[in-house]
């Protein structure tokens, strides 16, 4: 989604904001600009396209932008379709503002401004921010003040970057509801919505919390939470494990789909007991134990491939510690008035921790106050909303994600959730400690299983080739292998932009059978399973009926190549876990179709990293 940066330094900063907004490319946006003010004048760019669209464009007159202070932005569309007036930052007189998030009450506010005499250029909801900050400077000429007067005027959740060409030492910032960092450096300081961002200026960080609203100069940060002065920590970060390139690989996504094996090892690492590999770590969790005890019901939200892993889950928890778990998608569950049974635990399973649905239905699940209410965020970033606002923080040690099409988050994630399983199910001896032993070693097999299944890259690209101009798709799996058939579909059709379904196999009949015919390709979970015998019946009836199958099968299976049914063997690995080993094939299949259909496999179109609006 939108990403902010912004600057105040002794040096010229135009280059720090456009390195910076590239480095937020991964967020997904479709136009980008930047502010610099110079000789007591707002020196504006915007471009729609690839931040370096806008690069080009500055280096037209690159003197126009030699600043010291400055905004810069890359914009999602919400309000308003792609397009130059659109992008920010928006101007309103001597002010510019850019803006991560949703400004709900705009409308009103825009008709109010527009009675007053405002002139609108663009259809978004952040002009209004403009104008209003604007209106406000006339009666009171404080930049801060100005700001501090609008906020309560607005409704929504957003993140704000503030200039005035009448104070060309002070950038303003306001977090309420969207991600935004301080970056401090020596005498210069900095913003931006992910860290990340400002990495090659700095490894010093202010999070800021919601509410607050800060003023910074070069050589100072002030921060307000309710009109009083507060003070927020200096994290300091090592860069080197923050930074994120792509490497020797052609695209984020697949060397993040290598990097699968030591992700997943990471997170393992941070749970089992390496002198005794068969127990869980005794500090794994152990503060929380009293709160895992008391817990009776589990209930998972999660948003896309977050979802995925949560199905998984369930089955898990269910089967392992005959604990009731339900999953629901975050966007759902937050409208329907559910009810939050006492004793439950809430599971928040995130890769950004930003997810506004997430975000939103985890509170609903508080508001409810439940008795015994515990809530547990497995996340990705250690600093995200969604670790601040939960009892629990369990991490997935995947590293930044930067491809916007889930991979190792999701890996790291199912293994994270099994160590949760075990876990719950160990601290209310829902299983014995054989039990547990055979799955923690079944667990340690899984990076060299994980390592394995990466070598059947070239063998899925030669399988991709089938489904370059394919229009549709269907992905079928059984039990355990049903969330992977639906994360498979979505990949697809994400990053190839190729029509996907998943489907538990057994449902084929009740509807899909219809869609099958030779020009659409079937892809099969089929590890050799308790499900296995079920699941060939389900694919005879696909063949029977002239549906072409590609087939991710257990090597163990026998199960042979024919006149349409293509095979690509997988390494064995026990049933419980092969949601994780069989994620790797359809993560390769999903990018080779897509690099093959020429695609922007790591930014798809329309897609952001990080969905910070409803
Ligand atoms: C798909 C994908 C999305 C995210 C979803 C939730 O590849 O990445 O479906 O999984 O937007 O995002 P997080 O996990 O950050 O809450």
């Amino acid at each position: 989604m939108c990403g902010i940066v912004g600057a105040v330094a002794e040096r010229n900063i135009a280059n720090i904001l456009l390195e910076g907004l590239k480095r937020l490319e991964y967020r997904g946006y479709d136009s980008a600009g930047l502010t610099v003010i110079r000789d007591g004048e707002l020196h504006r760019e915007r471009q729609v396209g690839k931040v370096q669209a806008l690069v080009d464009a500055v280096a037209i007159n690159p003197e126009f932008f030699d600043g010291h202070i400055g905004i810069a932005h890359t914009r999602w569309a919400t309000h308003g379709e792609p397009a130059q007036r659109n992008a920010h930052p928006h101007v309103s007189g001597k002010i510019a503002v850019v803006h991560n998030g949703i400004v709900e009450n705009y409308a009103e506010l825009k008709e109010e401004l527009i009675a007053k005499g405002y002139e609108f250029t663009s259809q978004t909801d952040t002009e209004v921010v403009a104008h209003l900050i604007n209106d406000l400077y006339k009666q009171t000429p404080d930049l801060l003040e100005a700001v501090r007067a609008v906020i309560p005027l607005l409704h929504g959740a957003f993140a704000l970057g503030i200039v005035h060409v009448d104070s060309p030492e002070e950038l303003i910032t306001v977090r309420l509801g969207s991600p935004l960092v301080i970056g401090v450096g020596i005498g210069e300081n900095f913003i931006a919505s992910d860290q990340l961002a400002l990495l090659p200026v700095t490894n010093r960080f202010m999070y800021l919390e919601e509410g607050d609203i800060a003023k910074l100069t070069r050589n100072s940060i002030q921060i307000f939470a309710d009109g009083v002065e507060v003070s927020r920590k200096i994290h300091e970060i090592d860069a080197q494990q923050h930074n994120a390139d792509k490497g020797e690989f052609k695209h984020y996504m697949l060397k993040e789909i290598y990097e699968q094996p030591d992700a997943v090892a990471r997170t393992l690492e941070m749970a089992i007991d390496s002198t005794n590999t068969s127990k869980l770590r005794d500090d794994f969790l152990q503060r929380h134990e009293d709160k895992l005890s008391g817990i009776r019901n589990i209930q998972i939200l999660a948003c896309g491939t977050s979802y995925h892993a949560g199905m998984v889950a369930k089955y898990w928890f269910e089967n392992l510690t005959r604990l009731p778990c339900s999953v629901e998608v975050a966007s759902e569950f937050r409208y329907r008035n559910p009810v939050v049974v006492d004793n439950s635990l809430v599971i928040c399973i995130s890769q950004s921790g930003e997810t506004a649905d997430t975000l939103s239905a985890l509170r609903d699940t508080q508001k409810q106050k439940p008795t015994g209410l515990v809530s547990l965020a497995l996340c990705n970033v250690a600093t995200s909303s969604l670790v601040r606002e939960t009892d629990i923080y369990l991490p997935t040690l995947a590293g930044p994600e930067i491809g916007v099409a889930s991979t190792k988050a999701f890996t790291t994630q199912l293994v994270a959730l099994m160590l949760l399983v075990l876990k719950v199910g160990a601290t209310q001896q829902r299983m014995d400690s054989e039990r547990l032993g055979t799955l923690l070693s079944e667990l340690q097999q899984l990076p060299g299983q994980l390592y394995a299944s990466l070598h059947l890259d070239a063998a899925i690209k030669t399988m991709s080739e089938s489904f370059e101009d394919k229009k549709s798709c269907l992905f079928l799996g059984r039990g355990l292998q049903f969330p992977i058939a639906l994360e498979g579909a979505l990949k697809l059709k994400e990053i190839s932009y190729i029509h996907a379904e998943g489907y538990a196999a057994g449902e084929l009949k009740h509807g899909p059978l219809a869609l099958v015919d030779k020009d659409m390709p079937i892809v099969v979970l089929a590890p050799k399973d308790s499900m296995f015998d079920k699941l060939k019946a389900n694919m005879q009836e696909v063949h029977a009926r002239h549906g072409e199958l590609f087939v991710f099968a257990s090597e163990s299976s026998k199960m042979v190549a024919e006149d349409r049914m293509h095979v690509v063997y997988v390494p064995d690995v026990c049933e419980t876990l092969a949601p994780v080993v069989y994620s790797i094939p359809v993560q390769l299949l999903s990018y080779h179709v897509a690099v093959m259909r020429g695609t922007d496999v790591d930014q798809p179109r329309n897609l952001a990293k990080s969905v910070t609006v409803e």
